[in-house]
């Protein structure tokens, strides 16, 4: 099985199961001298971690153990290896239904290319997974902060339901909209009384990002930006800027206008969403990614078992899932964004190691 690294010079590999010992990675490429600042990277993790109000309520602590590359608080440039234990999983609620295929997941295509398939989680199909590009997205935070690039995700959509982003509103679901935030909580209470789900639409921004990241001509920003997004589990789309509603426009509508802004390159508006020839031109960069709705739904499914049989598919009720995974898709969005603009950041040479001085 390859596959399991992402990144050019920030890069992450990440290994493990989510029914076994741990989850983990290997981060390469992160600068020398960078303050590692722990409780920043624990609650990055925290924001992923199921067991809030309308996310998945299994019990799983994540708690972030440094290996490797960082000493007195900072990175030494050497490869950060991290674990994150898995705990409080009940692997029993599958073993009735590992005979059964289960519609929208990964374990027909797993069995037929690999023959064997983890059916108490998924093995590498698990979503759990993304909790390793959590902590290499807000290591590479710790950098991108010294160059005054923020990165901030948000709900875009849940269901049928619009949802804007306003800056100042907090919510545990990452829906930013004073006006619709319950709307979209009692939707999705209704959803799971229904044993059903949904899918969402996360949108993201990057803001004050430098001119020029990205490289012609497989690795355009938003080439990488979109394999990244699309390596998310469950992800069904990827748009930039005006996105598939740019066939809407004429060219003279469409076309973002130069202006001087005090003496520099401005533009007059963003529908191409921060990019030209697949580099950045310094405006903000904002895209969306759509997630399909969570396949493991209590309702009862037809399917097959693996003789190919006839059967019904129904989880055990005490078998816990996410109404809509687009709201713990959040962060993640977020972490492979950073990854991505740290990445661009290492191969334009625009970060330095940290010289210390020897006596
Ligand atoms: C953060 C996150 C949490 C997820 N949780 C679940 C879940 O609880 N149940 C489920 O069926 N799928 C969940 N998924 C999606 C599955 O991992 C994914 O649908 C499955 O691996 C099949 O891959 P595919 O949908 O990309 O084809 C989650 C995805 C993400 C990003």
């Amino acid at each position: 099985m390859s596959g399991s690294t992402f990144g050019k010079i920030y890069k992450l590999t990440s290994f493990g199961e989510s029914h076994g010992l741990a989850m983990g990675g290997i981060i390469e490429g992160m600068p020398s001298g960078v303050f590692v600042d722990e409780a920043f990277l624990q609650k990055a993790l925290d924001q992923r971690a199921p067991g809030r109000s309308l996310v998945s309520p299994r019990k799983e602590k994540d708690t972030l153990k440094i290996l490797s590359g960082v000493f007195e608080n900072k990175t030494t440039g050497a490869p950060i290896a991290f674990i994150v234990e898995n705990q409080g999983f009940d692997s029993t609620p599958y073993d009735a239904i590992k005979h059964l295929l289960k519609p929208g997941h990964a374990q027909y295509t797993y069995l037929e290319k690999y023959g064997i398939y983890d059916h108490r989680g998924s093995g590498r199909a698990s979503a759990r997974e993304t909790l390793c590009r959590v902590v290499a997205g807000a290591f590479a935070n710790l950098v991108l902060k010294d160059f005054g690039i923020q990165i901030e995700s948000f709900l875009k959509k849940v269901g049928p339901i619009d949802c804007q982003y306003e800056k100042d509103f907090s919510s545990d679901i990452f829906c930013f909209d004073s006006i619709n935030e319950s709307k979209v909580k009692a939707f999705l209470e209704n959803l799971i009384k229904e044993n059903d789900s949904c899918g969402g639409i996360v949108g993201c921004k990057i803001s004050n990002s430098p001119v020029g990241l990205g490289e012609p001509v497989f690795d355009r920003f938003e080439a990488r930006l979109a394999y990244g997004m699309l390596s998310i589990p469950a992800t069904k789309g990827f748009s930039i800027g005006e996105g598939f509603s740019s066939t809407l426009f004429k060219g003279s509508e469409f076309n973002d206008h130069f202006c001087n802004i005090e003496g520099k390159v401005g533009f007059t508006s963003n529908h191409a969403g921060g990019t030209l020839g697949g580099i950045t031109t310094g405006q903000e960069i904002d895209f969306e990614v759509a997630f399909k709705p969570t396949s493991s739904i209590k309702k009862a499914q037809e399917t097959l078992d693996l003789e190919l049989n006839s059967s019904v598919l129904t989880f055990d009720p005490s078998a816990k899932h996410d109404p809509c995974v687009a709201i713990r898709g959040v962060p993640v969005v977020k972490a492979m964004a950073e990854m991505i603009t740290l990445d661009f950041l290492l191969l334009n040479k625009l970060v330095k190691h940290s010289h210390v001085a020897c006596n």
